[in-house]
């Protein structure tokens, strides 16, 4: 068979990397890829946005399956384009990614349906809600409609912070038509958990969880990122908490979205915070989270390819859907100064003794060598029997890796080990 998969982080080269144990896999395409990803598939010069040359290349090329990875091709109705020339695919349609692509449209169906999350009020006239922000109980949390680039989110302090981010959204728009709108939440506070699930619309099948570390710094310090590393599974997902997840979350999500005729096949991506009311809600995402798959595939024994056609041809409650009973801890790499201004290109190497999965995002070819080119440069990913053991190794393996001007954090994985109680 012959793939592509459109995207070009780190995410994407989790993906291919697992795509291909796949036996029946003879060739994968990625748009675009990145210079690390040039080391497991065939990297084309077409952007993850370029719908029609992405659907173009599909057809001149004879692709049998197309996976698409990230939020804005699936938005931009990237699936419903391939399938409509017979390309078979991977991802929901742009009717069902809005469950990503509009927060208003993603409160209001859990709020019709009683699906758990935090209290809310939409608004597209910027008077009243600093209106209602001035009656709010603070913090409180403003965000963004549409895709901002995980940057369309604000926890307001104070009434005043909260209408300065109103007014950068609504007034300044920062973050363009995406801030034409703005939700306004309770502040909710617990801990956080991230589950993927696969789904073909009537089955939901989750993968192992994890936990995120967005922010840059040290002891969740310092500014908001893509996410600087993340373990799997999170101890704050407990067998309770999953069944509680399943059934006040999960399907109900799931029938919400085909009752709303949004039926949503792919993997949606569940943003939990574990609250002292029970799990709720904080954010939906219509496709796999970034860093999360780099620790969660590696994880899952199943055949990745077998499992994502199986979502689309509405047979997955046939599949097995397994994970390995380990851990997994990604450590990213990142250029010193992300999330603001960074230098790149710099060479990147590794040791020869590398015992550890690297997935590149921010990096490119130059001639022979590969340098750095992004802010998130690179994820080192061990797994261990133990999460001591994925922690010590993730650290010990991204000392082998070298690029000038790279910065990490290093503490990924202490949260959980603490929550573990150790
Ligand atoms: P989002 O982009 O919606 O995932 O939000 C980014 C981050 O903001 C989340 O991972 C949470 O840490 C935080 N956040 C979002 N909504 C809330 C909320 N209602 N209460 C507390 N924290 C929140
Ligand atoms: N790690 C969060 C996301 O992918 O949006």
């Amino acid at each position: 068979m012959k793939l592509i998969v459109v995207g070009g982080g780190g995410r994407e080269h989790a993906i291919i990397k697992k795509l291909k144990e796949n036996k029946s896999v003879e060739k994968i395409y990625a748009l675009p890829g990145n210079g690390g990803i040039a080391q497991d598939a065939e990297c084309v010069n077409i952007g993850a946005k370029d719908i029609d040359a992405i659907v173009k290349f599909a057809k001149d090329n004879s692709i049998d399956f197309a996976v698409v990875a990230p939020d804005d091709p699936l938005v931009l109705g990237c699936v419903d384009a391939l399938e409509k020339e017979g390309i078979k695919c991977f991802g929901p349609h742009a009717n069902a990614a809005i469950i990503e692509g509009s927060k208003a449209f993603s409160k209001d169906l859990m709020a019709k349906y009683n699906i758990p999350t935090a209290k809310y009020k939409t608004f597209t006239d910027m008077d009243e809600a600093l209106a209602y922000i001035d009656e709010a109980p603070v913090p409180t949390v403003v965000k963004a409609d549409g895709l901002a680039l995980g940057k369309g989110v604000v926890i307001a302090m104070t009434r005043e912070e909260a209408k300065d981010a109103v007014k950068s959204m609504m007034q300044d728009k920062v973050f363009g038509e995406s801030g034409s709108k703005v939700v306004v939440e309770e502040f909710l506070t617990g801990p956080e958990v991230s589950v993927l699930a696969f789904t073909d619309g009537k089955t939901v099948k989750p993968m192992v969880s994890s936990m995120d570390h967005k922010r840059a710094l040290d002891n969740d310090e310092g500014l908001n990122t893509g996410g600087m590393g993340t373990v799997a599974p999170n101890p704050y997902y407990t067998k309770d908490v999953a069944e509680i997840c399943m059934k006040d979350i999960f399907l109900p999500t799931i029938n919400a979205m085909n009752s709303e005729g949004r039926t949503f096949k792919g993997c949606l991506y569940f943003g939990l915070m574990i609250t002292e009311n029970g799990p709720k809600v904080i954010e939906y995402n219509c496709r796999f989270g970034d860093p999360e798959t780099q620790v969660v595939l590696p994880l899952m024994k199943s055949d990745l390819l077998t499992v994502m056609m199986a979502c689309r041809e509405g047979t997955l409650d046939k599949c097995e859907v397994e994970f390995e009973d380990a851990n997994a801890v990604c450590v990213v790499m990142a250029s010193k100064g992300y999330p603001q201004k960074y230098d790149s290109g710099f060479e990147i190497t590794t040791d020869d003794d590398l015992k550890a999965e690297v997935y590149y995002a921010g990096a490119k070819c130059e001639g022979d060598k590969l340098v750095t080119a992004g802010g998130r440069v690179l994820g080192v990913v061990s797994k261990g029997n133990t999460l001591e053991e994925a922690i010590k190794s993730a650290y010990a393996q991204s000392e082998k890796v070298h690029f000038d001007n790279s910065y990490k954090r290093s503490d990924i994985g202490a949260r959980a080990l603490k929550a573990l109680g150790r």
